[in-house]
C-alpha cells in the first residue's frame, strides 16, 4: 500500500473495497479507539465545511486528536518551504490532511516525510470526495460494476478522480463539457495507462442517455474566480442539469453533487431537492470512508 493518498489512483482496487467495508463497520459503530494516541494535522489553504468537519470529526471519534491549522497563520504563509514545514510537522503529528492551491504541494509534502499526506483537494483531484462517491454508488445501486455514471461540466479536481477511481471500480465514466473544458491530457493518459477510457461528449443529451448517475459540480471552482465571466458563459445554459436532463438519461437515475452547490447555476433547485439527489447521503459518507481511509493508512486497518 502506498504510503499518501495523494490521487485517485494510489489505492487499488482491493484496497479502496477494503475501505468500503471498513467504512460499512464504522457507519454502524461510529466510536473506537483506532487513533487514540495519534494526532492528525488538517493544512487547509482554501476554504472547507465538509472536509474540515467530517476529518475533524471521524479522528476525534476514533480517539485521536486533530490539529487545524489554516495556512495563512503558518510559516509557510511567510515562505518557509514545504520540505523544511513537512520535516518538522512529521516530528509532532501521525498524518497531515492538506487542501492546497498547487497539488505539487503534496507531492513535495509526502516526499519530504515518513508520515502519511493525504489530499483534501487540490487544483488537480479530490479523491477522498471519489472514495465517499462510489461508497455511496454502491450502497444505493448495490454494485459499482458497469454502473454508468455522466458527469456534466468541468473537468476539473472531482471529475479527475472520478474519472481515475471510476476506472479501477470498473464503472463506465462519462463526461460532456464544452470544449477546452473537457478532460486534460494528463488524466486521458493516467486512464489509457489503466487500461480503461474516457468517453467525452460535447452534447449532455447525449452523454446522459442510459446513465445510472448524473453528476455536477460548479463551474467556477475555488481558485477560478477571476474566469468567472468566461466560464459561465461557456457552461450555460447548456450544461445545467435540469429536470429535462434527468429525464433524457430514459431511467430512474440518481444525482450527485459534491457541495457546495451554486444552486441555479449548475443544477437548479427541482433537481437538488428531488427524490433522486443524494448529495447529502454524499456529504455524510465522507466522514465514514475518511475515518476508514485513516484507520487503513496510519493503523494498517487494524480497527
Ligand atoms: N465537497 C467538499 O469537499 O466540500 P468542502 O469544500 O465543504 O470541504
Ligand atoms: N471543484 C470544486 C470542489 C469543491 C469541493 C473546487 O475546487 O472549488
Amino acid at each position: 500500500m502506498e504510503k499518501d493518498f495523494i490521487s485517485a489512483g494510489d489505492l487499488s482496487r482491493k484496497e479502496i473495497l477494503e475501505i468500503f467495508t471498513l467504512a460499512t463497520r464504522l457507519k454502524k459503530t461510529p466510536w473506537a479507539r483506532s487513533l487514540e494516541r495519534r494526532v492528525i494535522a488538517l493544512l487547509f489553504e482554501k476554504p472547507s465545511t465538509r472536509t474540515r468537519v467530517s476529518f475533524e470529526a471521524g479522528v476525534s471519534q476514533l480517539g485521536g486528536v486533530p490539529i487545524y491549522m489554516d495556512f495563512t497563520t503558518t510559516q509557510l504563509a511567510r515562505g518557509e518551504s514545504v520540505s523544511d514545514t513537512g520535516r518538522t510537522l512529521e516530528r509532532y503529528v501521525d498524518a497531515i490532511i492538506a487542501r492546497v492551491q498547487r497539488h505539487e504541494f503534496l507531492i513535495d509534502l509526502a516526499s519530504s516525510t515518513e508520515v502519511p499526506v493525504i489530499n483534501a483537494l487540490s487544483d488537480r483531484e479530490h479523491p477522498c470526495q471519489a472514495l465517499a462517491d462510489y461508497y455511496t454508488i454502491e450502497e444505493k445501486i448495490g454494485r459499482l460494476e458497469d454502473v454508468i455514471l455522466t458527469f456534466i461540466g468541468d473537468a476539473n479536481n472531482v471529475f479527475n478522480s472520478l474519472a481515475i477511481m471510476g476506472n479501477l471500480l470498473k464503472v463506465e465514466v462519462r463526461i460532456a463539457a464544452p470544449k477546452g473544458y473537457g478532460p486534460d491530457g494528463r488524466i486521458v493518459n493516467i486512464i489509457r495507462d489503466l487500461g480503461g477510457q474516457l468517453e467525452y461528449f460535447e452534447d449532455p443529451k447525449e452523454a446522459v442517455r442510459g446513465a445510472d448517475v448524473i453528476y455536477t459540480d460548479v463551474f467556477v471552482s475555488m481558485g477560478q474566480e477571476e474566469e468567472r465571466g468566461g466560464r459561465l458563459s461557456a457552461f450555460l445554459p447548456k450544461y445545467r442539469v435540469t429536470e429535462e436532463l434527468m429525464a433524457a438519461t430514459g431511467k430512474e437515475s440518481l444525482f450527485m453533487h459534491c457541495l457546495p452547490a451554486h444552486r441555479g447555476e449548475e443544477v437548479t433547485d427541482a433537481v437538488i431537492d428531488s427524490r433522486s439527489s443524494i448529495v447529502f447521503d454524499q456529504a455524510e459518507n465522507r466522514l465514514h470512508t475518511q475515518k476508514a481511509l485513516l484507520v487503513k493508512l496510519v493503523e494498517g486497518g487494524f480497527l
